[in-house]
């Protein structure tokens, strides 16, 4: 099943690396708001669901750009075609393909593929986590004080905006720095490499997190809402880091939570 994700994942890749050489060409949609989908988002979902449903086609599909599919099976494909379409479209070169497989509710597979990099994040429940091969292991800082950190800045909806501009006041002071860099599926691929300690944001999607969620759990790190508990992927508040400063991390933006993002009160459409 890994393998055939990586598949789709590597021609999803195919399709935006094409489509990145002649940006100018693209028709781009404005879904909502700041909320853009081109041609190359539903062009990629299509492969990466033509592949999925070739090797098991009784498997359920949940895709950001085509919604869920309507039969039941115990097995979930949950597909962001392409994470960081802003940079795509502005030919800033940080995005990704991400597909996860869920198994009765049970994250089981990730694959985060970076095509500029040629970077494939991958993971099975049990089995570790892997860039390219090489087993990756979550960072080993154990003060805040040393750790970058990586967040999400609100562009779209602005419901959490005085809540996240407390957040990064305080992170920003208690840290080594934080990083905003567009694809929040890599910034969990990079918790899992290492290179980040820690990540959170408020809202996300299922397809955003529930492949990087797998990688930084596999590679030893912890994934909750921001009150430690379990309705990460249902409500898309997400925090993430090493063990170490997961605690640290999660104190910081305690004070700042509001009742709807507290955990009893979490629940999303
Ligand atoms: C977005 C990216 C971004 C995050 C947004 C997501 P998209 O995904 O992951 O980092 O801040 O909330 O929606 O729309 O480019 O697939
Ligand atoms: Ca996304
Ligand atoms: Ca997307």
């Amino acid at each position: 099943m890994l393998n055939t994700a990586v598949k789709a994942a590597r021609r999803a890749g195919s399709i935006i690396t094409r489509a990145s050489q002649d940006l100018g060409a693209l028709t781009v949609r404005n879904k909502k708001h700041n909320d853009y989908v081109s041609e190359v988002d539903h062009a990629a979902e299509q492969a990466i669901i033509e592949t999925l449903l070739e090797a098991y086609p009784n498997h359920a599909i949940l895709g950001e750009e085509s919604g869920a599919s309507e039969n039941n099976s115990d097995y979930l494909w949950i597909i962001d075609p392409l994470d960081g379409t802003t940079n795509f479209l502005h030919g800033f070169p940080q995005y990704c393909v991400s597909i996860a497989l869920q198994h009765r509710g049970v994250l089981e597979q990730a694959v985060i593929y970076d095509p500029n990099r040629n970077d494939l994040y991958t993971a099975t429940k049990g089995r570790g986590a892997f860039l390219n091969d090489r087993r990756i292991r979550v960072g080993k800082r154990t003060k805040l004080q040393e750790c970058l950190i990586g967040t999400g800045l609100p562009f779209r909806d602005f419901t959490h905006i005085d809540t996240y501009l407390g957040m990064f006041k305080d992170m920003m002071q208690k840290t080594s720095g934080l990083r905003r860099p567009g694809s929040a599926a890599l910034d969990l691929a990079y918790v899992a490499s290492g290179w980040y300690d820690g990540f959170w944001e408020i809202g996300l999607s299922k397809w955003d997190i529930a492949a990087g969620a797998l990688l930084v759990q596999e590679a030893g790190g912890l994934v909750a809402d921001f009150e430690g508990n379990e309705s990460w992927l249902e409500t898309g508040n997400i925090v993430a880091g090493n063990p170490r400063i997961f605690s640290q991390l999660v104190q910081v933006l305690s004070p700042h939570l509001t009742p709807e993002l507290k955990s009893k009160a979490q629940t999303k459409a």
